[in-house]
């Protein structure tokens, strides 16, 4: 099947209509859903894959630490010497208002906060254990004020739970002994219950690494159930050894052939966590092209912010994400829930489409020529997306050179063109290489 063809929604009318789906994180066949299962999944994905762009935040006792949120395994730290840092995590009041605030100026839909990392603490109030921000120096239910900060900026809210869990005494002798297992899968039952009832709505359950057990050592279809019931309207990840909704890439923009829903999770230096001294940031326009990336391929993009102990983000993350916001402002809707974009051929743009208009994304400016070569469509009309100004332009049927252009980039860091089309555009450059007599004018 080639996906590349559908627009976000036939594919999602697409996916209430296959027998099986293959979960390639997982890769196990799942077997047939029921019709109404499909219909519902198609009801409740539809916001997300509207959505298209997220904020992640990765937030616990790493940040007192600052060097990345595995800090306690890879260091070996006692748990003992670990807790100490309970004790100085006391982030300053409504940290999370900064967070979403500059996640909606970024133009991202949604947000997943670290509700407990693989550290066992947790930033809910929780009665199954004292080891949460509400009972120690922090003593303010982080959770409850990232949920309302998130709500007031109009912006949906997603909770991100590990299942792995270093501080747990069960956490690692589940996997062999058998009343670990039951005590510690009641545990972590718990927890989830607990965030799905104490917050109103919820719209996302981010599962994260299920190690040591499988699913029937989790018991995870009586978790997904437990879940559903709590939050009919919630979409769930597929960490928890069952495929859930959608597949979660990481580090990396990869689609799901399927036509099954996907999302590429990165940070914006190598830490999810704070780390103080990982300075490998991304530029703005490596993060604009990786948008563009996942939106052409009907993936949503979760970006990640690590803030620091008392909840302020790393200046660098703000100036880059200022500068993606400033970009989104006149650029937005050539990314945020566009349609699947076939066309992808170009040594300096890359492609988006909604309808049957392609925007392409000029990210190295080659001056006053873009040309698009193997466009099937023929083109109407084309402007630059920001001005508003019409771009002249001449069409064969091999390319569509786009003309007048100015000599420097008109947009930074990367200029989209809206290039209006007969139909939907579609490119084939097998054809010019096949077709094309080179020693025609
Ligand atoms: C990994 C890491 C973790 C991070 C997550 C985000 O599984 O263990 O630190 O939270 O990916 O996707």
């Amino acid at each position: 099947m080639d996906s590349g063809h559908l627009s976000r929604r036939d594919y999602l009318k697409l996916m209430g209509a296959s027998a099986a789906v293959i979960n390639s994180e997982l890769s196990m066949p799942v077997l047939a859903e029921s019709r109404e299962v499909q219909a519902d999944r198609v009801r409740r994905m539809q916001w997300w894959h509207e959505a298209t762009f997220g904020m992640f935040i990765h937030w616990g006792l790493y940040s007192v630490v600052g060097r990345h949120e595995w800090v306690m395994e890879n260091e070996a730290i006692p748990v003992a010497e670990y807790e100490q840092f309970a004790g100085r995590f006391v982030p300053k009041p409504n940290a999370a208002r900064d967070w979403a605030r500059l996640a909606k100026a970024a133009g991202m839909k949604y947000m997943v906060m670290t509700s407990k990392h693989h550290e066992g603490f947790c930033l809910f109030n929780t009665k199954t254990t004292n080891y949460c921000a509400t009972k120690q120096a922090a003593g303010r239910d982080l959770v409850r004020e990232y949920v309302d900060a998130v709500r007031a900026e109009g912006l949906r809210v997603g909770l991100y739970y590990s299942l792995m869990d270093w501080h747990h005494p069960d956490g690692a002798r589940c996997e062999t002994d058998e009343a670990a297992r039951k005590r510690f899968v009641t545990y972590i039952h718990e927890h989830i219950r607990e965030i799905l009832s104490n917050y109103g709505k919820i719209d996302i359950l981010w599962y994260d690494v299920p190690w040591p057990l499988e699913a029937p050592g989790w018991e995870s279809e009586r978790m997904n159930e437990m879940v559903f019931k709590l939050q009919p309207d919630i979409i769930v990840n597929n960490r928890n050894k069952l495929p859930g909704d959608f597949s979660t890439p990481e580090q990396r923009i990869q689609a799901e052939d399927s036509g099954r829903a996907w999302e590429s999770c990165m940070t914006m230096n190598d830490s999810w966590g704070y780390h103080a001294a990982d300075d490998a940031w991304k530029t703005p326009k490596q993060i604009i092209r990786n948008l563009i990336s996942c939106s052409r391929d009907g993936g949503n993009y979760l970006l990640n912010i690590g803030p620091k102990p008392d909840g302020s983000i790393p200046e660098e993350s703000q100036r880059i994400l200022s500068e993606v916001g400033s970009w989104m402002k006149s650029n937005s809707m050539s990314v945020i829930g566009a349609d699947r974009c076939q066309p992808r051929r170009s040594n300096y743009s890359s492609f988006t489409r909604r309808g049957n208009t392609l925007y392409a994304h000029v990210h190295f400016w080659p001056g006053e020529t873009v040309v698009i070569g193997g466009l099937l469509t023929r083109v109407k009309s084309a402007s630059l997306l920001e001005s508003g100004k019409k771009v002249d332009f001449v069409q064969d049927k091999f390319r569509v050179r786009l003309t007048g252009l100015p000599k420097q980039a008109p947009s930074h860091p990367v200029t989209t063109i809206a290039i209006e089309c007969e139909s939907e555009p579609t490119q084939d450059q097998y054809f010019i290489r096949k077709e094309r007599d080179r020693r025609e004018a």
